[in-house]
């Protein structure tokens, strides 16, 4: 993992790389700054609303330094990378992040965005036409907990960054994105050794017990992810043809990895549907 730990009076300039969607991010002591975006005003709005509502686990907004780059604090941690290493294959680890999302999304729950508000998005997405999975918006919250997103503190996931393509969304699509990062929704082809054979199913249903899923999430969770994947196979493609990074993630290995998961979700949905709904 990259140690991201350890507070510093330091005021150099140290790089910050994750997989590199965001060039220019730096840490100065305990301040991160990242290039202003459209959407930076309102995911600083949304972050100071969490603060205010008591989550802490994410970055403090900051404003904007002198050079006009936005500041965020420093969460200090660690930030796995894909491969997830083998001590993020703990049930533990999905076990916290359930219970950290589930805290996220009862303090966004009731914030309602300014008028104004712009939201960020994946590259090229507006040229996907199929219908997005995540209408009829129950809160505003994260989207995208990849490995990179999460940060760990004594081994388990502690605190979230890099709310980039935070939007209005569903709890139960906000869901399915960490359990594809994290159960993982992937064929055994595509997952970290450590994951290889993993019993999916029943890391899923310790997913929804943390975090305390309804029966109706429980229900719509597979066929929502199934969608989840399709939309987000087509929205890569997308990107790829306008981002030379997301052409790199397209060519070294998501072309494939995206309608392989789906394969194998189709495939084992209904075992983990009935795990999930089983009496409890
Ligand atoms: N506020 C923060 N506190 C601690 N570390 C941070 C913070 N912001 C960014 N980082 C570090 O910098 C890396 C890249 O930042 P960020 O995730 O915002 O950019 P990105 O280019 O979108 O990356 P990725 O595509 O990996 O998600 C993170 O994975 C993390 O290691
Ligand atoms: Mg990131």
């Amino acid at each position: 993992m990259a140690d991201t730990g350890g507070g510093s009076e330091d005021q150099t300039e140290v790089p910050l790389i994750g997989e590199g969607v965001t060039q220019g991010i730096v840490r100065i002591g305990d301040t991160v700054r990242r290039p202003v975006r459209p959407f930076t005003a309102t995911v600083q709005t949304y972050l100071a609303h969490l603060h205010q509502a008591g989550f802490s686990a994410a970055p403090k907004p900051l404003g904007i330094d002198e050079q006009g780059r936005e500041v965020l604090s420093f969460v200090p941690g660690d930030v796995p990378r894909e491969p997830l290493p083998a001590e993020t294959a703990d049930e533990e680890v999905l076990i916290a992040l359930a219970r950290l999302i589930r805290r996220l999304h009862d303090a966004a729950e009731g914030w309602t965005p300014p008028a104004d508000a712009t939201w960020g998005a994946i590259p090229g997405a507006e040229t996907v036409h199929i219908a997005h999975v995540d209408e009829d918006a129950e809160l505003v919250s994260h989207r995208d907990y990849c490995p990179g997103n999460v940060v760990f503190r004594d081994g388990l996931p502690a605190a979230l960054i890099d709310f980039d393509l935070a939007k209005p969304t569903t709890r139960i699509y906000d869901i399915a994105n960490a359990l594809y990062y994290w159960a993982p929704l992937l064929d055994p082809a595509d997952r970290a050794p450590a994951l290889v054979d993993a019993d999916i199913p029943h890391r899923v249903a310790a997913f929804a017990d943390a975090y305390g899923m309804t029966d109706q999430q429980r229900h719509d969770l597979v066929p929502l992810a199934i969608r989840m994947i399709q939309r987000f196979h087509l929205t890569m493609r997308a990107a790829a043809d306008v981002d030379p990074v997301f052409q790199g993630f397209w060519d070294n290995g998501v072309k494939d990895r995206m309608p392989r998961a789906e394969a194998w979700l189709e495939h084992q949905g209904p075992v983990i549907t009935s795990r999930l709904t089983a009496r409890r």
